[in-house]
């Protein structure tokens, strides 16, 4: 690529400032080839081995990522969840015609359930629709339930090497530092900006090793490019880089208000049993937890304090939960079952239950 072209590009950036996008041009004078190409000598020598960097299945590739678009990778790996889930549904065609409550059940403990059902939901629309052909192009990838830009890309990318351009928010904090970029990444003008930003520093040549590129970016965002005591010091594009006051960015848009909540359940058990029921909602579908309480059965005067075993505190995006769990105040057969299901304690293995009640029977079971 020449300068001439970068020029173009970055000049059509319209967001970067005259003088930002010279110092941007200058530093990225080559079309961004020593960008790349120091960015990929660290990778080759820092690059963090991980089952599915020594893949090029395509599903292998969606599982990991939307397990990584919510949860900590050292949550993926070390608490097992990639292993199992690959073990047990190991193609397409196997989670295709697994049933969804097994399929649920592997995935608990991670949350954000939809994740899990769009996955099934994938790989029964390649079964039946693609004739268990995995899709090869971005705009074919993003077809599939629950894949957005960002996991196209990166499938497509870590795939099949396509000079796909990835932005996370891993992503989106190295180029705006090194672009100043100065514009709330979370707007969606930002967001197009950085899009183009990346799309512009991607590699384009044949064998151009986007698959690693793209992998190394993300992980200077990671392990350097941090969010907050960045270490510019060690960093292999420091020089490239034009922000003076790299922990301002990226620039956000105000944070969403924390809203906080109450929630009341009941704790009923009998010898054997413990009473459940079903979650509503589409989202929450095949989950299940602790019955709610009807307002007849709340107790939660200063007065009756007693009567709440225990209180656990989880958050869910912007919402801050207080979970007050109460025992049950008369007999157990005055307790509501309307609704509500006695489960046997050994079958409680067997279902999906979400992570704040999980918790709360293992305290009290
Ligand atoms: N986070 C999201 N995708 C990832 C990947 N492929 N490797 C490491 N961290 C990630």
């Amino acid at each position: 690529m020449t300068c001439d072209v970068l020029d173009d590009r970055l000049a059509a950036v319209s967001h970067l400032n005259q003088q930002k996008a010279k110092q941007s041009r200058d530093s990225l004078a080559d079309g961004g080839r020593a960008f790349r190409k120091s960015l990929l000598n660290w990778f080759a020598i820092n690059a963090k081995k991980y089952p599915w960097r020594s893949t090029r299945d395509p599903y292998a590739i969606l599982v990991s990522e939307l397990m990584l678009q919510q949860t900590q990778v050292v949550t993926v790996l070390e608490r097992g969840f990639y292993d199992r889930w690959m073990k047990r549904f190991p193609d397409t065609q196997t989670l295709a015609c697994a049933p969804p409550q097994e399929v649920l059940k592997l995935w608990e403990g991670l949350g954000y359930y939809s994740r899990a059902r769009n996955l099934q939901a994938a790989a029964r629309l390649i079964e039946t629709e693609l004739e268990g052909e995995f899709p090869g192009s971005v705009s074919e990838i993003k077809k599939l339930p629950g894949v957005g830009p960002y996991t196209a890309g990166a499938v497509a990318s870590f795939a099949f090497d396509h000079p796909a351009a990835i932005v996370d928010g891993n992503v989106a904090r190295v180029l705006a530092r090194v672009f100043d970029f100065d514009q709330a990444v979370d707007s969606s003008g930002g967001l197009k900006t950085i899009w183009d930003l990346a799309g512009q520093l991607m590699p384009r040549r044949k064998n151009a090793k986007s698959r690693e590129y793209n992998s190394a970016l993300m992980e200077l965002g990671q392990t350097l490019c941090k969010r907050a005591a960045p270490l510019c010091d060690r960093c292999p594009v420091a020089r490239f880089c034009v922000t003076r006051d790299p922990e301002s960015l990226p620039v956000k848009k105000t944070r969403q208000k924390t809203v906080l909540l109450e929630e009341d359940v009941l704790f009923a058990r009998r010898k054997d049993a413990i009473l459940l029921e079903l979650e509503s909602g589409s989202r929450r579908k095949g989950l299940w937890k602790l019955p709610a309480l009807n307002r007849a059965e709340t107790n939660k005067r200063p007065s009756d304090q007693e009567r709440i075993l225990l209180t656990l505190k989880y958050s869910i995006t912007k919402y801050r939960v207080s979970l007050y769990v109460h025992q049950v105040k008369g007999s157990l057969a005055d307790v509501s079952e309307q609704g509500r299901q006695w489960v046997d304690l050994t079958e409680l293995e067997t279902l999906t239950l979400g992570a704040p009640y999980r918790r709360v029977l293992e305290k009290l079971l």
